[in-house]
């Protein structure tokens, strides 16, 4: 479970963009009791917030008034539209305001641009796993305190695990964290449809799959051991294990997932 820092409890936090990820960190926020009175989120279409004001969460359209009323800003719209956003807000900035960004590709210094003064400006990564408490989110910051820090990270310790890393490995955090929810649900499509191939009716296949994906992940989480101390735990000599599985490298399986993933860096950068 979460547990804010005092602090963080009595500060005011407004979402600009409640969209599928505002939306998870706001749930994120209350579901560990933030004082929804705390809370606003703005959006273009606000009756898709109506289960939120419903909770007295505030809602608007109104991004300036949004930020006027809060104490950490969270910038949670589409990469196309960040620009308008700070435009937008900039005149409302101060210095005692903490403002972070979860939009890929848009650099501190860019928000910072937008500026006369300088807040703490953090950016943070995490992937859709935020709509189920399960994601992992990276966080960076230049110009941040250790308590401006400390807040942030007790927002996100709501929607998952965090971890600091230097803004120069954001894209790489988006690439493996965010981009990496893709990469696995493929893994386990194909798992699936293997599955059905070998006789299990979908269904049932599904549940084999994704419950030993989640295995997998908790032997490695919890063990703390090396993928391969595990490989080698279930690779019988000339067994299926190993068969199967050096037929997937011949057919090129880490070299598709490295190269994909190098790939998907090359088209951010
Ligand atoms: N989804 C994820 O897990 C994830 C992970 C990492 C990073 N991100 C980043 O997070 C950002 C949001 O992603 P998303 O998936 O949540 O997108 P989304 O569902 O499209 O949400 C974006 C929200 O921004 C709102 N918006 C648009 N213009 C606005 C304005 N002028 N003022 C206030 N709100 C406005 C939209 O509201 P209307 O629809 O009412 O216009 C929409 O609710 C993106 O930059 C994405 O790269 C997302």
């Amino acid at each position: 479970m979460l547990s804010f820092t005092d602090t963080s409890m009595a500060k005011k936090i407004a979402i600009i963009g409640g969209g599928n990820l505002g939306k998870s960190i706001a749930d994120g926020l209350l579901s560990n009791d933030f004082e929804p009175s705390h809370l606003t989120i703005t959006r273009n279409r606000i009756e898709l917030l109506k289960d939120y004001s419903d909770k007295n969460v505030v809602i608007t359209q109104n991004n300036k008034k949004a930020v006027q009323s809060s104490d950490i800003i969270i910038i949670a719209v589409k990469p196309y539209k960040i620009e308008d956003i700070l435009k937008d807000i900039a005149s409302e900035i101060t210095s005692d305001k903490i403002l972070v960004s979860v939009v890929s590709d848009f650099s501190i210094q860019r928000i910072a641009d937008h500026f006369d003064v300088q807040p703490p400006i953090l950016r943070a990564m995490p992937n859709t796993a935020a709509s189920v408490n399960e994601s992992i989110t990276c966080i960076a910051s230049e110009n941040a305190s250790d308590n401006d820090i400390k807040e942030v990270t007790s927002i996100f310790d709501a929607l998952g695990e965090v971890i600091l890393i230097d803004e120069h490995l954001m894209d790489a955090a988006t690439v493996l964290g965010a981009c990496g929810i893709a990469y696995v649900l493929r893994f386990i499509r194909a798992m699936i449809q293997g599955g059905i191939e070998i006789g299990f009716d979908a269904k049932t296949a599904t549940k084999i799959a994704t419950q030993t994906v989640k295995g997998a992940s908790e032997l490695l989480l919890k063990g703390g051991n090396h993928p391969e101390a595990e490989i080698d735990k279930v690779t019988t000599p000339k067994g299926c294990t190993i068969t199967g599985l050096n037929e997937m490298e011949h057919n090129g399986f880490s070299s598709a997932l490295i190269k994909g993933i190098k790939t998907s860096l090359d088209k951010i950068s």
